[in-house]
């Protein structure tokens, strides 16, 4: 089963050929030209994808034996994203499976964030709790089987990604946020300056991460520039353990109420160090298993788009050629 996937959901033009669970390719084109605006410009992204995504597909059959004739399915994100972005993409799958006459499969971006876990770990086993963290969505998932989801907490706010991307806006670090906030945290204090850890009383099983933002800004503003440069590590390192804390109990807490002894990470916060050592040193305490795909699948990817379509496919699950791209897909 070769199976090539496509994503160009948000600004990541990537391609990737699937071999059943070997990733043969996975090439991922980041779009550096956002950097300057702090913050992903939607038509920009749809321009960019569209330069981009003809070139990389024929350079995934460069260096390996495989023709695109080759290819048995193609599967594509069909959403959440920006609309333009992705329909970029799955106008180009649409034309692809059509000439090639290979089903088409519409992949929810989500759904391939969780499974990109299979792609290092492929014995991982069903059911599993899914902390999914991106720049979009921060949830917890019991994922029963493939296809079958629970959603048990979720932000009613900010997504974990947007806290980190947020922050970074303020402190002038650039973007994405998360993976600077994540290198200078490494040689601060965590216990530098307590941020709030938000509780939303009415429903105490969400997360709310909109008052770390504004905590940040105020802390800013009253202890000014120069301080802050001082003690930059030390701000980030304190800001960074207060999403990690909030997003570590709360799936703790939860696995206790479940039946699995299986904690799966997923999405692009998952690449965060200090999250991935804090989850890992409570799993070992906690006698869990736990999971976390490497660094280039736990950010936007087409490996976990074809791995997702690989299920399908093996579901019999397989799409129209009429699908719509749909900006606020969910994942159930
Ligand atoms: O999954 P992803 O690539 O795209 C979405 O589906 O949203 O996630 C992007 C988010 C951004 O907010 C980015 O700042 C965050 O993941 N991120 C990180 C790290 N690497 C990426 N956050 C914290 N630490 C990291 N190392
Ligand atoms: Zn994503």
């Amino acid at each position: 089963m070769l199976i090539l996937g496509i994503e160009s959901s948000c600004d990541e033009t990537s391609i990737a050929l699937l071999n059943n669970n070997e990733v043969v390719e996975n090439i991922i084109a980041s779009q550096v030209l956002h950097k300057e605006y702090g913050g992903v410009v939607p038509e920009f992204a749809s321009r960019e994808h569209m330069k981009n995504i003809q070139k990389l597909t024929l350079d995934a059959f460069k260096n390996n034996s495989y023709e695109l004739q080759d290819v048995d399915a193609v599967a594509v994100t069909r959403g959440p994203g920006l609309m333009g972005a992705l329909l970029v993409g799955l106008s180009f799958a649409k034309g692809l499976a059509y000439s090639l006459k290979k089903p088409l499969i519409g992949v929810n971006h989500i759904e391939g964030h969780i499974m990109a876990n299979f792609l290092d770990h492929s014995a991982l086993e069903f059911p599993f709790l899914c902390l999914l963290v991106s720049g979009g969505h921060t949830m917890i998932v019991y994922v029963k089987k493939f296809g079958e989801y629970e959603i048990l907490s979720r932000s009613i706010d900010d997504a974990a990604g947007e806290a980190f991307d947020k922050a970074a806006r303020i402190l002038n670090l650039g973007y994405p946020g998360g993976p600077i906030i994540d290198k200078i945290a490494k040689s601060g204090d965590p216990k530098f300056h307590h941020f709030p850890r938000a509780k939303v009383k009415k429903e105490p099983q969400n997360f709310s991460f909109s008052g770390l933002k504004t905590a940040i800004l105020y802390l800013v503003k009253a202890k000014g520039e120069s301080w802050v440069k001082e003690n930059l590590a030390d701000i980030c390192a304190s800001y960074q353990d207060a999403i990690v804390d909030v997003l570590q109990k709360k799936v703790f807490e939860i696995i206790g109420d479940i039946d699995t002894s299986r904690i799966v990470l997923a999405g692009g916060v998952a690449a965060n160090s200090r999250l991935r050592e804090v989850f890992s040193h409570k799993a070992k305490e906690k006698n869990i298993d736990i999971y976390f795909p490497s660094i280039e699948y736990c950010t936007d990817n087409a490996a976990m788009i074809a791995r997702t379509g690989l299920e399908m496919y093996k579901n019999n699950i397989s799409s129209e050629m009429n699908i719509s791209a749909i900006p606020n897909l969910q994942l159930i």
